[in-house]
């Protein structure tokens, strides 16, 4: 079985937690390799619905093996959370979650300095998730960051948190006004946290080599997307991770040889929370009817999400990025009340129709998105399983999709279940995983 990634090609929330539950029968191991509890991976299983935010989607099927890579930022209270409430839920843990000893804490100055920032940023707020993620990955890269295993040393733990308490309280007396810390009153609940999280804490790229040479299979669970990636994203309205497929390699321990593919997840339309350019963003009606049919209210902060068209020049450029062998298109179902839908084929920028994603801030804020428009199938798409029962106008509008791209479609996703979901017969995924058919639930 080969090493997948699967990798966000919007502005996150494209439904990569739907997919990954989908095919993670067919894994030994899930990753989850970049971004902290900032992400919110919704899985429904039946009629329970679970949000994951810092455990990799995995960890609902017995058996698997999860882990928590380097590149993740942990919140180990959120993580602590998370962990209990899976467990009263009757979600097993034991000997099946692994944190990486290098993935950084998000301490509690992080949010705090998430929220101060912001409140100050006045038209430069980017909208963040709050949870501290961007400051965290700042210490991080700053090389003053704390990371698991120092938790474990509580010497070690105490020095680097003393350090960082004294430069974050000038930072928030001085420059944010805000609320400061004491070494103290941090000290107690981590150390709390850490006596907690010990038996999970370890060596993960090192397990990662030892279980792959043993022929386990590796599926890497991106969270967020392609535009929010630090460094490919729509900067500075991103996120501070590498949200890419590249972000897997250096996220896991896990080297660049060993990936077999990476699989894009895009919704049928287009939806970004937070502030940032966003070319083919509707208002009005259209956007009302996407919002309330895709149920478009973030899964972390409750925020409405700002709805549009599909981007094909944003989906050629995650191609190009990412590398994408195939894609996942969700949440076909929500278009089945329009009477048009549109693909965004150009952008319209000084009277030049550009084809390529710019890497101008200014063009993504002010190009005039070209469309395409094909007719609504006005038919109900909901919970379809088969390729040939969608109507024809769907499949033209994903055949369309697929050629403005670049890359051929193997999923259709048509509801939030987990057998809401069509597999499109001879493509990528389905020679990837030759069972993936029969572990579909039947119709
Ligand atoms: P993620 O962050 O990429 O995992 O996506 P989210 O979980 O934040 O958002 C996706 C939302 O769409 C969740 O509420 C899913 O349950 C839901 N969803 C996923 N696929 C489909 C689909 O095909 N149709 C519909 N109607 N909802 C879907
Ligand atoms: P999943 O994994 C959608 C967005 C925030 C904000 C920007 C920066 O569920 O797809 P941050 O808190 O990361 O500093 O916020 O990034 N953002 C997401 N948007 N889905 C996510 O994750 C996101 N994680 C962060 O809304 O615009
Ligand atoms: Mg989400």
């Amino acid at each position: 079985m080969p090493n997948i990634v699967i990798v966000g090609a919007q502005w996150g929330d494209e439904g990569k937690g739907k997919v990954v539950d989908v095919i993670t029968p067919h894994f030994d191991v899930i990753v989850r390799y970049q971004g902290g509890n900032n992400a919110g991976h919704t899985v429904v299983v039946g009629r329970e619905k679970f949000v994951l935010q810092t455990i990799p989607s995995g960890i609902l099927h017995p058996g698997r093996r999860n882990i928590i890579g380097c590149g993740v930022v942990v919140n180990p209270a959120s993580l602590i959370d998370e962990m209990e409430s899976l467990v009263r839920r009757g979600v097993s843990l034991d000997g099946n979650l692994y944190i990486s000893k290098n993935a950084h804490v998000v301490m509690p100055y992080h949010p705090a300095l998430d929220r101060a920032s912001e409140s100050k940023a006045g038209k430069h707020r980017i909208g963040t998730t709050g949870k501290g993620v961007g400051p965290a990955y700042a210490d991080k890269t700053a090389r003053v960051g704390i990371r698991m295993a120092d938790l474990l040393d509580e010497r070690l733990f105490r020095e680097k948190l003393e350090y960082n308490v004294r430069q974050k309280n000038r930072l928030l007396r001085e420059i944010y006004d805000a609320e400061s810390f004491t070494v103290e009153g941090i000290l107690g609940p981590y150390l709390r946290y850490a006596g907690w999280l010990a038996p999970y804490i370890t060596d993960t790229a090192l397990l990662l080599h030892n279980w792959m040479e043993a022929g386990s299979s590796v599926l890497f669970e991106g969270a967020q997307g392609t535009m929010l990636d630090i460094d490919h994203g729509t900067y500075p309205f991103i996120t501070s991770s590498s949200t890419t497929a590249g972000g897997a390699c250096t996220g896991s321990g896990v080297p660049p040889t060993k990936i077999d593919g990476v699989v894009g997840i895009s919704k049928a339309y287009c939806t970004r929370v937070g502030g940032g350019p966003f070319p083919t963003e509707l208002g009005g009606e259209i956007a009302d009817l996407l919002r309330t049919r895709g149920n478009e209210f973030g899964s972390v902060t409750g925020r409405p999400r700002r709805c549009g068209w599909v981007d094909a020049i944003g989906l050629r450029y995650a191609a190009r990025i990412n590398g994408l062998d195939t894609l996942a298109i969700t949440k076909l179902d929500v278009l089945d009340a329009c009477d048009t839908v549109k693909i965004c084929v150009g952008y319209n920028y000084n009277d030049e129709v550009l084809t390529d994603f710019p890497e101008e801030e200014r063009i993504w804020h002010e190009a005039e998105p070209v469309y395409e428009e094909i007719s609504g199938w006005k038919t109900s798409t909901a919970g379809l399983r088969d390729y040939e029962d969608l109507p024809t106008k769907a499949r033209e509008y994903l055949a369309r999709l697929s050629e403005l791209c670049g890359v051929g479609i193997s999923l259709v996703s048509t509801g939030p279940v987990r057998d809401e979901t069509i597999l499109v017969n001879d493509s990528t995924l389905a020679r990837w995983i030759p069972g993936l058919r029969s572990s579909l639930p039947p119709h």
